[in-house]
């Protein structure tokens, strides 16, 4: 059958569901939102491309709709309360109603302590923290509703310190304690909430992190999978095999855990 479209002839679609699930995918217009939007669609949900320009999400959402999945393009800046309310909605509208959100939107502002702006530390905070808190808010009442619900949230190996993230550090060490805070909240209404911490993975995240260093990213890929046991740096289709995990039927009974994807041991 089509992925994330119900099969009349047969009302089990690949998420194992009656009907056909959504979910949403923040910051998928790229990187590993995107590869995770394409993986679930391919597990069978219909899935909300969101990410700050509606038209920046629109390749993910041809991607999706090529390989014969369904797919919506949302403009939304997930730190806005206001927008990620309009998004929700427009989602239930046009979708139906969200029972899977991967909070997966971010951005960089690295700098020294010493050299770190409010707005560095501020525009951190608002996009991972205060964006993950906003979507959660507005998607957990459909999953409530539907006694059924998952949440991934995109941590880092970043939590446990790095040199010229604390912003980002403090901001992804944070994520972890608000999905064990889901995970125990919403439990008993079927939902569960786990992260996602990757170490180094290949996305425009990391090569402009090369940039900004002067290194080019080929060296700089080099230089980090030689630190990593597995000899290899990160791709966004490693982390969205993790997610397609957490959010499958069989996972239930799997919430508020952070799995570092790192390639060797993190902790
Ligand atoms: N790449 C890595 O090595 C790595 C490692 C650990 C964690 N992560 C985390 O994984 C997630 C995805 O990272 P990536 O490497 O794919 O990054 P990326 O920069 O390639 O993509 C991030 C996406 O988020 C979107 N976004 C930014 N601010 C937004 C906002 N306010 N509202 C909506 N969308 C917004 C961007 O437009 C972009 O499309 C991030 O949370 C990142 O912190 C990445």
């Amino acid at each position: 059958m089509i992925a994330g479209i119900r099969d009349e002839g047969n009302d089990m679609t690949e998420a194992g569901t009656t009907a056909s699930r959504v979910a949403i995918v923040t910051g998928a217009a790229r990187g590993i939102g995107a590869a995770t939007a394409q993986r679930l669609a391919k597990d069978g949900f219909a899935v909300a491309v969101l990410d700050l320009d509606e038209g920046s999400a629109k390749g993910t959402v041809e991607a999706i709709e090529a390989a014969g999945g369904r797919a919506l393009a949302i403009g939304a800046d997930v730190s806005d309360a206001a927008q990620v309310e309009a998004a929700v909605e427009r989602i239930v509208t046009e979708l139906g109603p969200p029972t899977v959100l991967v909070n997966n939107a971010g951005v960089l502002r690295d700098n020294m302590l010493f050299k770190m702006s409010d707005s560095d530390w501020d525009i951190v905070m608002n996009v991972h923290l205060k964006g993950a808190f906003l979507m959660t808010r507005a998607a957990q009442k459909h999953m409530i509703d539907q006694k059924w619900g998952r949440i991934v949230n995109l941590s880092s190996t970043s939590a446990l310190g790095n040199r010229g993230q604390a912003n980002y550090s403090t901001a992804k060490a944070g994520l972890q304690g608000f999905t064990k805070t889901l995970a125990i909240e919403l439990g008993k209404f079927g939902v569960t909430a786990n992260a996602i911490a990757p170490g180094f993975i290949e996305t425009e995240m990391t090569k402009a992190t090369a940039d900004r260093m002067g290194i080019p990213f080929d060296d700089f890929i080099k230089g980090a999978a030689s630190q990593i046991p597995v000899a290899r740096t990160g791709k966004p289709e490693d982390i969205a095999h993790l997610v397609s995990f957490f959010v499958s039927e069989g996972a239930g009974f799997v919430s508020g855990q952070v799995v570092y994807a790192a390639g060797g041991p993190k902790a």
